[in-house]
Parts: structure tokens; sequence; C-alpha cells
């Protein structure tokens, strides 16, 4: 079986949950502690064994590119003020993968952007990452997903359990249980967005995937569907009907940093791994208590 190496993170929507913050900025940049939060999701990516990554960019999105480029003028500041540490961390993010970018001219939809990347990631299994979804994993879910791929040979999603009042936020996946892995789920239906009442399940599609590249013919199939953008959800509904398509109950807490709320609550669980910062948080919230 193919290894995976490669990994599209589309990032050219507009962000329009994050207004007005996103005006100006891309919403990837948006710092999680200190860290741009497009960061945290290509230092995932290299800690589950990607080597090269395929970012989707459109207008206003240079920030991102800067991010993971050389900055020599700075590292040389840095060095003569003999500030190693803050020198490395600055290096860390053109040191993780080996990183490409392709524009998306329109925002017709993530399936669209998907496609885009068609030619750079060529006729190969890949990862997808959506950039909104920070996972807390001890395995990174992208391995957790690769190691189902490995082991099936077919495509994967991430899932995790919703509220049945969440179902219209999310795609949402039902099929059969894996009779030897209770987590492992055998898809049938994948509805984006659906109702309370229409959603099939309450097992909600999170922004991680292992595709295989015949999702390539099928994406260039794909009519516009829903708010007039060509869905990745209809995309892998036709090919889960030909291939057969998995989808994977992972492990770990995931957070939604598209989402002022959940932007929010990533902060403070990132922040947690710094003692100094939690105990200061802990501090505020014990002096506010009501
Ligand atoms: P969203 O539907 O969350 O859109 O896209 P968005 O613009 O990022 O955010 P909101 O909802 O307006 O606040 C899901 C993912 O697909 C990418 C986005 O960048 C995001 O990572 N995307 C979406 C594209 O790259 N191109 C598109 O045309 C649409």
């Amino acid at each position: 079986m193919t290894r995976i190496r490669k990994a599209v993170i589309p990032a050219a929507g507009m962000g329009t949950r994050f207004l007005p913050a996103t005006k100006a900025i891309p919403k990837e940049m948006l710092p999680i502690v200190n860290k741009p939060s497009i960061q945290l999701i290509v230092e995932e990516a290299a800690a589950a064994g990607i080597e090269q990554v395929v970012i989707v960019t459109g207008r206003g999105k240079t920030e991102i590119v800067d991010h993971f480029d050389a900055h020599p003028a700075l590292e040389d500041l840095l060095r003569r003020g003999g500030k190693e540490a803050l020198r490395q961390e600055v290096i860390r993010p053109t040191q993780l993968v080996k990183l490409s970018t392709v524009r998306q001219q329109r925002p017709l939809g993530l399936g669209h952007a998907i496609l885009c990347a068609r030619e750079l990631i060529g006729d190969e299994p890949f990862v997808v990452f959506l950039p909104d979804d920070l996972v807390d994993a001890q395995v990174p879910c992208a391995r957790q997903l690769m190691d189902v791929y490995d082991a099936t040979g077919k495509s994967v999603l991430a899932l995790m359990n919703v509220s049945r009042s969440e179902t219209s936020q999310y795609g949402i996946a039902a099929g059969d249980v894996d009779p030897s892995d209770p987590r492992l789920l055998h898809i049938k239906t994948l509805v984006e967005k659906p109702s309370a009442e229409e959603a099939p399940s309450t097992l909600a599609v999170v922004g991680r995937y292992v595709l295989t590249p015949d999702i390539f013919d099928y994406l260039a199939k794909t009519n516009p569907g829903r708010g007039d953008e060509i869905q990745l959800t209809d995309a892998l509904a036709a090919m889960a009907k030909d291939h057969g398509l998995h989808g994977w109950l992972f492990d770990g807490e995931r957070f939604d940093a598209g989402d002022v709320g959940g932007y929010l609550l990533a902060n403070l669980n990132w922040a947690r791994k710094t003692p100094r910062l939690w105990d200061l948080v802990q501090q505020y919230v014990k002096s506010h208590q009501r």
C-alpha cells in the first residue's frame, strides 16, 4: 500500500464567523497562546509523519506563507541579542515540513479548494486538515486515521459524538459499526449539516480525513450543493457508495478555533500546558467568581 506522505490544508475561506478580526488578518494566523493556529496544524501533520503540506490560499492570506518562510533579518537580530531560544522558535515553522501553496481563485467551497491541490498531490493517498479544527491528542488525530488507512486501505474520516441539537453544524455520518472494533464505522450515509430531525445519527465529521486520490474524480463531478459551494461531503458520499469509506471515533479533544467560543477554549487548553500561564488564569477566575 502507498505510504501517506502528503497533506492539504484548505485555508482560502473568508472566516465570517470571526469578523471583524478576520477583516484584514487570516483567521489561521490568530494565535493560540503564542503560535498562529495553523502552526499547531502543521505541527500535528509533522508529528503524524507527513512530509509535504499543500496550503490552499486565497486573497489576503500571504501572512500564512510568510510565517512558514525564513526571516534572516529577524534571526540575525535575535542571534546578536543572545536570544537563542526565541531564534529557534522563529526558525521552527520553516523546518516542520516541505511546504507549497496553491491559490484558489474564487471561494467555490471546501471541495473545490481540495481539487485545487490535485496536481501537487498526484496519484497518492493524502490527509486533509481543516485548520479550524484543533485536536489535542496523545497520538496525533491524523496519525490515528493514517493507522486505520494502513490497516484497511480505504479513505477514513475523523468522527466524534455530538448532541442532537448540534447536528446542523456538522457533516453527519451513519453506517455499521465494525464487529471487531467499536470505534470503526463502515459509513453508509453522509449528510451535510442536517437538522436534528433529519440527522441519521449524532456522529459528526471532524476536520481530519485520509483520502485516496479517487476523491479528485468525484470532486470534479460534484455540482455546487448547499450554499452554492462544491461540498466535500457530497463527493465523499458518492465515493463511499463505490469504494467504501470508514469513520474513526478518534481519541482526543477537539476545539473549533473558527468560532469565537471554541477559540477561547482552545487558548485555555493550550495555556494549561504552561504552568505560569495556567496559574494566571486560575487566579483570574478565582478573583472574578461571583
Ligand atoms: P468554512 O465553511 O468553515 O468557511 O470552511 P470559512 O470561510 O473558513 O469560515 P466561516 O464559516 O465563514 O467563518 C471550511 C474550511 O474550508 C476552507 C476554509 O478555509 C476552511 O478551512 N475553504 C472553504 C476554502 O479553502 N475554500 C472555500 O471556498 C471554502
